[in-house]
């Protein structure tokens, strides 16, 4: 099995449910806690062996491959006078030129048109694709989970959970053929179907391993759901040459293209900080007292 040595990610979204934030601020920009979403992200992938890391992007999104560039005076000026934890918070978001490729999506034509933006630097390899937006929390990073079970089973994969029926609309959902509770093998895959129509609830989140020759499939630009080209018809048509596997994954993930779930992941990721978490807990409970008072 051919190594998964690089990473896409597709940046280029308008950002258009958070704005005025994103006017100026690309939204993987935006920051949980103390570092952008995109950070949380690269950092997945690295601690995956991603070797190289590929940005499909928009005009006027340079900040989000700026912050991985080397700033050795900010470094230098946080060492000198004595903050050495913010230096290498720095450093850590660094990354040598490099590993580092960008592309632009000209227009907003759907993920599985951002991922084909890609071809031409991913090359004829298997590949990891990672929408920041969803931020998943865990012990083992998620992509790398998906990694290690593209070793044993091959074609593509991608990361899913079980949903309330109610959500089905939101999402990629699998119409399962197999399931041993850990993977599930796919006989089709439908985007954003109603809930009465959907085949199942498991539901596809923003982590997949593909094969090359998805990019085949996206080369005929067929549209689907919402006028656009969609991974999942690709990866759905795929299916006769390439098996789909949907990978339960461990961790808990957190919807950041979505104000309530980037509020839920704040919380969550300060509450997982040692010199936060209890200043959030007291926080937490300040406000829910007073929630109680207000009711009473
Ligand atoms: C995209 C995919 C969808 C997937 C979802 C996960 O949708 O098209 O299949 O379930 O990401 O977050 P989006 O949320 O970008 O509309």
């Amino acid at each position: 099995m051919h190594p998964i040595r690089k990473a896409v990610f597709p940046v280029a979204g308008r950002g258009t449910r958070f704005l005025p934030a994103t006017k100026a601020v690309p939204k993987e920009m935006l920051p949980l806690v103390d570092r952008p979403l995109i950070g949380y992200a690269v950092e997945e992938a690295l601690k995956s062996g991603i070797e190289e890391l590929i940005f499909v992007t928009a005009p006027g999104k340079e900040a989000i491959v700026q912050h991985f560039t080397a700033d050795q005076d900010l470094v230098r000026e946080l060492d000198r006078t004595g903050k050495s934890a913010l230096a290498r918070a720095v450093e850590n978001d660094t990354l040598p030129r490099e590993r580092l490729h960008s592309t632009i999506q000209q227009q907003a034509l759907g993920l599985g048109h951002a991922i084909w933006c890609a071809r031409h630097l991913v090359g004829d390899e298997p590949f990891a694709v990672i929408l920041p937006d969803d931020v998943v929390m865990s012990q083992r990073p998620c992509i790398g989970q998906l990694i290690e079970a593209y070793g044993r089973v091959g074609g593509n994969l991608a990361a899913v959970m079980d949903v309330p029926r109610q959500d089905t609309a939101s999402y990629g959902i699998l119409d399962i053929a197999e399931d041993n509770g850990k993977l599930a093998r796919a006989r089709g895959l439908v985007e954003k179907p109603r809930p009465d129509v959907a085949p199942s609830t498991l539901s596809i989140i923003g982590r997949y391993v593909l094969e090359p020759s998805i990019f085949a499939e996206l080369d005929k630009k067929v549209t689907g759901a919402g006028g656009e080209i969609q991974i999942t018809d690709a990866m759905a048509k795929s299916i006769v040459h390439t098996p789909f596997h949907g990978v339960r994954y461990e961790g808990i993930r957190f919807d950041c293209g979505k104000k309530e779930g980037f509020l839920e992941a704040t919380v969550a990721f300060a509450l997982n900080r040692p010199d936060l978490a209890s200043t959030m807990e007291d926080i937490l409970l300040s406000y829910t007292g007073k929630y109680r008072t207000a009711a009473e």
